[in-house]
């Protein structure tokens, strides 16, 4: 069987664990606001038509902060058409998504839903159609009391109390071809650094993010990071990461291992923050968001089955409904992993998305809502990863992937809480056919030694997965195997699998 070991040190700090990691995204797309979060007629709907089942999923999940309203559909979005009378608000063609926009929730719904939720309100800005004006506009709107135009239209529009927006995304993706507005990197950095100059001028308190390129495939990768780096380093505080991994059939190993790459991913966009920060004055720093992230079965989704004729665009479309395996879900807990353990970089990051669409959530019209497989580890490693991370170095067998060369077989990272006095080791066993026993010293963490918590995700058929008629086939099962004993945990992790074990 293989065998993995590594030491768990409190005093081996990678950094804190930023709450607003466990992020999320809700984009105006498919089924994720209307028949997603907001189904008036359903029978758990509240006052304001939210699922309130759903309400609850959400904060079972221990979302921090939600993304809003998208996504490639913000770069369409006129946020004046979702405020005031819902009678009165345009039907708008959606050019991101070929669906028609009824505009029924806007800013200040989404704003009511995310409080129910318990979450923080992130907000992006339309810098693909439109630009420095409206953004002010947004934010007036958004995050002044009183007295000014469009915080009284606020207020009149029955939201006494600013927002109190602090996240803000300057923009979607607009390196991508695909995107309305799409830039080149030197004109996006100058309207990004205009625009976040002009917001903070208006609201010093805000925190502003900056396109990063939309996966590192794309061809400017590196050179768009560093241009708009450049232009924007001494406005900004977040440079965004966006990156979607998917199955291929017959490569299993090798989709068990994205992990790896969202670790080079932050790695090589660290260094380029790092040269820019080099070559001027002062210690200004900024961090990643990865404010995308996920498990998604992009092929499926083709540009030529989107409906044509803006005739018959529909309203909230079955798209982008990704059903996850267990598989899936080890590889997110994995990439939840490559997050906690570059927390000294990334202190912000939206799963992405939340409700139906490539989501940990599904919902039925009428019908239940139910946990993908994907829900598992994020709730979890959102519960349990607590205080900072420690630097683990895993050492055990490595295995030969085509994308990625050889890679660890046993991946891990850790957290500690100094002042719960709790520890947590996440763990993956990425073989498709062995189990791996592993041994974690624990003598130097301080109140290890005792498993409080111990769970695994897998499952004999790692590609099974929960759906309407089967919602809780996949779950969370208790791992008795993991024991402390004399300063070491020892644990035996099934192939295709996520573990979680809570110390003290
Ligand atoms: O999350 C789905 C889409 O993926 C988003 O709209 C876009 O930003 C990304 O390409």
């Amino acid at each position: 069987m293989p065998h993995a070991s590594l030491t768990v040190d409190p005093s081996f700090v990678v950094g804190a664990v930023d709450r607003r990691l466990f992020g999320s995204f809700v984009e105006h797309l498919g089924r994720a606001v209307y028949d997603g979060i907001y189904e008036p007629a359903h029978a758990t709907a509240d006052e304001d038509g939210f699922r309130k089942d759903v309400i609850e999923l959400v904060r079972e999940l221990g979302v921090s902060t939600v993304r809003y309203p998208g996504g490639n559909f913000v770069s369409g979005y006129r946020w004046e058409d979702g405020v005031g009378p819902v009678a009165d608000r345009p039907r708008r063609l959606d050019l991101a998504w070929h669906s028609l926009e009824t505009n029924e929730i806007g800013l200040d719904e989404f704003a009511r839903w995310s409080a129910k939720a318990g979450t923080e309100l992130m907000l992006a800005v339309n810098l693909g159609t439109r630009g420095v004006q409206e953004a002010l506009d947004l934010l007036e709107y958004a995050n002044v009391r009183s007295g000014s135009t469009l915080a009284d239209l606020r207020v009149a529009n029955g939201t006494p109390d600013p927002h109190g927006v602090v996240l803000w995304c300057l923009g979607n993706e607009m390196d991508g071809p695909w995107q309305l507005g799409h830039r080149s990197a030197d004109d996006y950095g100058k309207l990004a650094a205009q625009t976040a100059r002009a917001m903070r001028q208006l609201d010093p308190g805000v925190r502003l993010i900056a396109c990063g390129s939309s996966n590192r495939q794309m061809p400017t990768f590196g050179a768009w990071e560093r241009t708009v780096l450049e232009h924007t380093y001494d406005e900004i505080d977040y440079l965004s990461c966006h990156a979607y991994y998917h199955e291929t059939p017959g490569d299993l190993p090798g989709f068990l291992a994205s992990p790896v790459d969202m670790d080079r991913f932050i790695e090589s966009v660290a260094a380029t923050i790092d040269h820019v920060r080099a070559l001027r004055p002062g210690r200004r720093r900024v961090d990643i968001s990865f404010d995308e992230w996920n498990v998604w079965y992009v092929d499926r989704y083709h540009d030529e089955d989107k409906v044509t004729d803006p005739q018959v665009w529909p309203v909230a479309p079955r798209i982008l409904e990704d059903s996850y395996t267990v598989a899936d879900a080890v590889v997110v807990g994995g990439l939840l992993m490559s997050l906690l353990r570059h927390a000294d970089r990334v202190t912000a990051a939206s799963m992405a998305q939340l409700v139906n669409v490539i989501a940990p959530i599904m919902t039925e019209p009428g019908g239940p809502s139910w946990r993908q497989t994907t829900f598992f580890p994020f709730a979890t490693t959102s519960r349990l990863a607590r205080g900072e991370t420690l630097s683990v170095s895993v050492a055990g067998p490595t295995y030969s992937t085509a994308a990625y060369g050889d890679v660890p077989l046993v991946d891990a990272v850790a957290t500690h809480d100094a002042a719960a006095g709790s520890t947590a080791v996440f763990l993956v066993n990425r073989s498709v056919d062995a189990s791996a026993t592993v041994s974690v010293d624990v003598s130097r963490a301080p109140g290890a030694t005792s498993v409080a918590e111990a769970v695994t995700l897998w499952d004999d058929d790692p590609h099974a997965r929960n759906t309407l008629d089967q919602p809780n086939r996949v779950g969370l099962r208790p791992t008795p195997s993991a024991v402390v004993d004399g300063g070491e945990l020892r644990v035996t992790l099934p192939p295709v699998s996520w573990t979680a074990v809570s110390l003290g």
